[in-house]
């Protein structure tokens, strides 16, 4: 059982689960980068980890030199080691991967609405429905109509909780693009586009909270 959430990362060594689930998120990235119109991508990471799924993709991809992006992660290992690599891909002038609180609408200020929203590893860690359909709602501050959200889900005790997810977000004003279970079927991937307008001001500035403890996550 990982103790923090930087151990909790050690976990994507060995669990395929977290291995197919990275993968589908960075087949997602992608798209959403071949998708988008020539010219400037801005993509924001709500909770970013050390910022593999975004980094991962960025090293092998054609518009990587379109994209100005903003993580937000609030473990300083995991910055730090995400700094490293943002370093080592010469990403530091686009790429920005802050120590901060990514429940804070302040830490997003100049760097939305976005055209990518990445959200992984959070849903699951929301305390109920009701959270859920907040964060949803205060994504109309992070994202431009039309934005690709990608997200998941891990599904617990057989409760497959993402096609709970994929419902509220269709009746949340978000189409969905494309879903996968990872192959181990307990891990739902999906890929949204935000069909609302863009709030410049955010309804509330806790924009969620995150609840979720490393020692339970999955
Ligand atoms: C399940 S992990 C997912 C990490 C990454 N998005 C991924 O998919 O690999 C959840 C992440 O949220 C971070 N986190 C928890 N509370 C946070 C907060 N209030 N602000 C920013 N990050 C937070 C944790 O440190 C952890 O890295």
């Amino acid at each position: 059982m990982p103790n923090d959430w930087y151990e909790w990362h050690d976990l994507y060594n060995t669990e395929p689960k977290l291995q197919q689930r990275l993968e589908i998120v960075r087949e997602y990235i992608a798209y959403s980068l071949n998708a988008s119109p020539d010219g400037a991508i801005q993509i924001v990471s709500v909770c970013a980890g050390d910022g593999r799924d975004l980094l991962g993709t960025l090293q092998n991809h054609p518009r990587a030199k379109d994209v100005s992006a903003r993580l937000v992660e609030i473990n300083s290992n995991l910055v730090e080691r995400g700094l490293a690599t943002i370093e080592s891909l010469s990403l530091t002038r686009q790429i920005e991967l802050i120590n901060g609180d990514a429940t804070l609408a302040t830490n997003y200020v100049g760097a939305v609405p976005a055209d990518i929203v990445i959200v992984c590893g959070v849903f699951g860690n929301l305390a109920d429905e009701g959270e859920l359909n907040r964060l949803l709602d205060n994504l109309s501050f992070l994202s431009k109509p039309g934005a690709f959200v990608i997200w998941t889900r891990g599904h617990s005790n057989g409760f497959p909780y993402s096609d709970n997810v994929r419902k509220i977000l269709s009746a949340s004003g978000f189409e969905e693009v494309q879903f996968k279970l990872t192959a181990t079927g307990d891990m739902g991937v999906g890929l949204h586009r935000y069909v609302g307008e863009n709030l410049p001001q955010p309804k509330e500035q806790q924009l969620f909270v995150f609840s979720g403890v490393p020692s339970k996550a999955r």
